[in-house]
């Protein structure tokens, strides 16, 4: 699910990642060209060399130092010089400028392994998953929260490392609407390939109408409609790890869930989030993601099946 090309931008950021990489593409392709062309020459006009005539050799070995120099030296170096510029481009349009202080600021968290995802503004917390308006530079800060993680969104931008005790700021920027992927890029343990997390870009109402819902706790008759699921997140041990905002329920070790009914996917991007997934992942994470810290939860039919309606009414 979501995009995932970092060769189709969808942002100024990574259409300077895409352009240098095409830049030294074809510099190198052409590059390789005439010297594998030149290699093959002197292989073929090596024959020939032998029978040349002596008064001859004296000439042809000044052309030669000077194609040595400009072709060995003089153009290698040239080509350098001119991509080192653009490269020098690229480091400063990704570096800045940054968004400011009261742009739109969104935090990551790197966990074992899923993405916290704050908007500290709105008092929002989410998880593997941030929505933002298109067209508008917003502030992303990133933190580690166990071990080194690396939040890459190929459409959108570069990999910034998160780093527990230290926050990098960084932004991104989509051009156009669309969904994307991003995927955890430094090595973080057993899951770290399965450790996703979705970008949605949508326009700016559409934007705002997501922040209202996922500011918004869950209200007192969605938990008196599901009180009896209520009971047995809080009774199972549910709430020890989860939080949802409006309960009792403050547990800070797994994914915030107030919204999980809203979100995309389950298990930081492994599975479609519906009903049959999220019985599957309650009863046995493990069996979906084995090292993920969640324990395995025996439920009887009944009791698995009111948990599942008041998780599904969490939207
Ligand atoms: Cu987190 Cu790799």
């Amino acid at each position: 699910m979501g995009e995932l090309n970092v060769l189709n931008p969808a942002g100024p950021a990574a259409s300077e990642i895409s352009f240098l990489w095409w830049l030294l593409f074809w510099t190198a392709t052409v590059v390789g060209v005439i010297v594998f062309g030149l290699l093959l020459f002197a292989l073929r006009g090596r024959k020939n060399t032998t029978s040349q005539k002596v008064n001859h050799q004296e000439t042809k070995k000044g052309s030669r130092d000077r194609f040595i120099l400009i072709g060995g030296g003089l153009i290698p170096a040239l080509i350098l010089i001119v991509i080192f510029g653009f490269a020098l481009r690229s480091m400063i349009v990704l570096a800045g400028p940054p968004a400011r202080e009261e742009a739109i600021t969104i935090q990551a968290v790197g966990h074992q392994w899923w993405w916290e995802i704050r908007y500290p503004n709105e008092a929002i917390v989410t998880a593997n998953e941030l929505w933002l308006p298109v067209g508008e530079r917003v502030r992303l800060e990133v933190t580690g929260g166990d071990v080194i993680h690396s939040f890459w969104v190929p459409n959108l931008h570069g990999k910034i490392d998160t780093i527990p005790g230290q926050t990098n700021v960084f932004w991104l920027e989509a051009s156009r609407a669309g969904l994307f992927r991003g995927e955890c890029a430094e090595f973080c343990g057993l899951q770290h390939a399965n450790m996703a997390f979705m970008v949605n870009a949508v326009e700016r109402g559409d934007f705002e109408a997501w922040l209202e819902r996922q500011r918004t706790p869950v209200s007192e008759f969605v938990q008196e409609q599901y009180a009896v699921g209520k009971a047995v997140f809080q009774d199972e041990g549910c709430a020890g790890c989860h939080a949802v905002r409006g309960t009792p329920a403050q547990g800070q070790l797994g994914p915030d869930l107030t919204h999980i009914a809203s979100r995309m996917t389950l298990g930081a991007g492994i599975l479609e989030n519906n009903r049959g997934n999220l019985a599957g992942w309650t009863v046995n994470a493990q069996a979906h993601k084995p090292g993920n810290k969640m324990p395995p939860i025996y439920l009887e039919g009944d009791r698995l099946q009111a948990l599942l309606d008041y998780l599904e009414g969490l939207e």
